[in-house]
């Protein structure tokens, strides 16, 4: 498995690998690698014949009072997770190579990208969406993979690529999550021994919300508080959102019908945390 830096060196490879017949699978992250993006990968490489894994903190998806810095970092790491699920090349760029200093073209979104982590992070999907759009034209994937636990981040991509006819499949992988039920994140690195119980409020909190409407609950407002309800019994806990949105649109619905994705960000101490649950509601 190679790792190149320039997006020279990824083209040239993936030119190589089109010329020879192969197919192509993208796996865009952040590194600081975990089973849930080792889920993607394998999954790529089961539907790919080759696979690239671009590992690349996009500085334009932070806010300045956001963990641009501190998000943690680790290549060595991440190329072990990488060669030992069968990734062909990793894609690290720096910022100078992604970014020009009078780079100036930005993909914005409307209508999808403003409800749920849109409202806290207002640039946040600006820079997901140019960042992916320029992972697309350098890496031109079949197709390309995402995580469901990032929900809206995996709307907002669907829609972007039907939108500009970008002709990539975009594959949605589950959340994967430790055994006590935490969803598996790079973030959960910050939490401390303390903040890591308080942290199972998420998963619990979306179990209730699961078994409100398996149980036939349909009134959307009815399984935000009850969930909201819960959460609030966590002292360490400090709500950004719950919702109920439709999860094709991310547009809030009173009534829970047809694919829904309940979603929400909670605080715990300074680390955002996000987890969901999508349910096809009748
Ligand atoms: O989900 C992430 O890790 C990032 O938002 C992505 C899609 C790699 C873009 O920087």
């Amino acid at each position: 498995m190679k790792v190149v830096h320039t997006v020279k060196e990824t083209r040239d490879q993936v030119r190589e690998w089109r010329k020879q017949g192969l197919t192509v699978g993208l796996v865009p992250t952040m590194g600081f690698l975990h089973e849930g993006h080792q889920s993607l990968i394998a999954k790529a490489v089961e539907e790919n014949d080759k696979v690239v894994v671009s590992v690349f903190v996009n500085p334009i998806q932070f806010a300045p009072n956001e963990d641009l810095e501190a998000y943690p970092r680790d290549l060595e790491a991440d190329t072990r997770l990488c060669e030992a699920t069968g990734a062909d090349l990793i894609f690290n760029p720096e910022p100078e190579e992604m970014y020009a200093p009078d780079f100036s073209t930005h993909v914005d979104m409307e209508q999808v990208s403003e409800q749920l982590c849109g409202k806290s992070r207002p640039i946040h999907f600006r820079g997901v969406c140019t960042v992916v759009s320029k992972l697309f034209n350098i890496v031109c994937p079949d197709k390309a993979y995402f995580g469901q636990k990032d929900a809206q981040q995996l709307a907002v991509i669907k829609r972007m690529v039907r939108d500009l006819n970008f002709g990539i499949e975009i594959v949605g992988c589950p959340i994967i999550r430790e055994e006590d039920g935490l969803a598996k994140s790079s973030r959960n690195t910050y939490l401390s021994e303390e903040e890591r119980k308080a942290a199972l409020i998420l998963s619990k909190t979306i179990k209730l919300g699961q078994e409100m409407v398996e149980a036939g609950e349909r009134d959307s407002k009815k399984v935000v508080d009850a969930m909201i309800k819960n959460i609030e019994t966590e002292p360490m806990a400090k709500i950004d959102y719950v919702q109920a949105v439709d999860a094709v649109t991310c547009q809030e619905i009173d009534t829970l019908k047809g694919e829904v994705l309940v979603a929400m960000a909670v605080y715990i101490g300074k680390t955002r945390l996000i987890d969901n649950f999508i349910a096809t509601v009748d």
